[in-house]
């Protein structure tokens, strides 16, 4: 992974986090009025100053946890672009690009690809995480090196979905 440069500093950069992140039913704990991914994106808003851009799917998937596996397994076997409900049209007025995401069989949610694959990436320091269980970053950090064309992109971090409130030291310290 070459391209993965971790001598950059962030510091003071104008950045935006761009995350895919579902409430209702969620892993083991039932029903979340907000998603792990989500309460990651406000730490780093807290920390930074990023500004936050949510991906939505035009049509959610559904609130039980089953269902919703179910509907994202069969939009990644067919390699999807679900439409969204609102795409973010341009990253020029930034510098960092975070990426959020939840693992989603073995790697981003596929409306995370239709946002993604849309952007410019020429010369923007791109950051990742994914909150997960159990699959780390799966096959998603070669997704964003494919998708990112000539991005500078800086080594991810993956956090349990089950961690997240106590992962504030950690992202602190990975975006040092
Ligand atoms: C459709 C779906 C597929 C998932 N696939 C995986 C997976 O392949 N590996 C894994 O470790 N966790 C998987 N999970 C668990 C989520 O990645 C984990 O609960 C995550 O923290 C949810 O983030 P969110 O609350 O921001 O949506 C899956 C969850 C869903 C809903």
């Amino acid at each position: 992974m070459s391209l993965l440069n971790s001598e950059i500093s962030v510091k003071g950069k104008k950045s935006i986090v761009i995350y895919f992140s579902r409430a209702d039913e969620n892993y083991a704990v039932g029903y979340v009025t907000k998603g792990n991914t989500e309460i990651i994106a406000e730490y780093i808003r807290d920390i930074t100053g990023a500004e936050l851009f949510r991906v939505d799917r035009d049509v959610p998937y559904s609130k039980s946890y089953k269902e919703c596996c179910d509907e994202a397994l069969i939009e990644k076997n067919n390699n999807e672009r679900p439409k969204l409900a609102k795409m973010l049209d341009s990253i020029e007025d930034y510098e960092v690009i975070y990426i959020g995401y939840p693992i989603y069989w073995g790697t981003m949610p596929m409306p995370l690809f239709t946002q993604l694959e849309s952007l410019n990436w020429d010369g923007k320091i791109v950051k990742f995480f994914s909150t997960h269980e159990g699959s780390g970053l799966g096959s998603s950090e070669e997704d964003i090196i494919r998708i990112c064309k000539g991005a500078t992109i800086l080594p991810g971090i993956d956090i349990r979905g089950s961690m997240v409130s106590t992962s504030k030291e950690k992202i602190e310290n990975w975006i040092k």
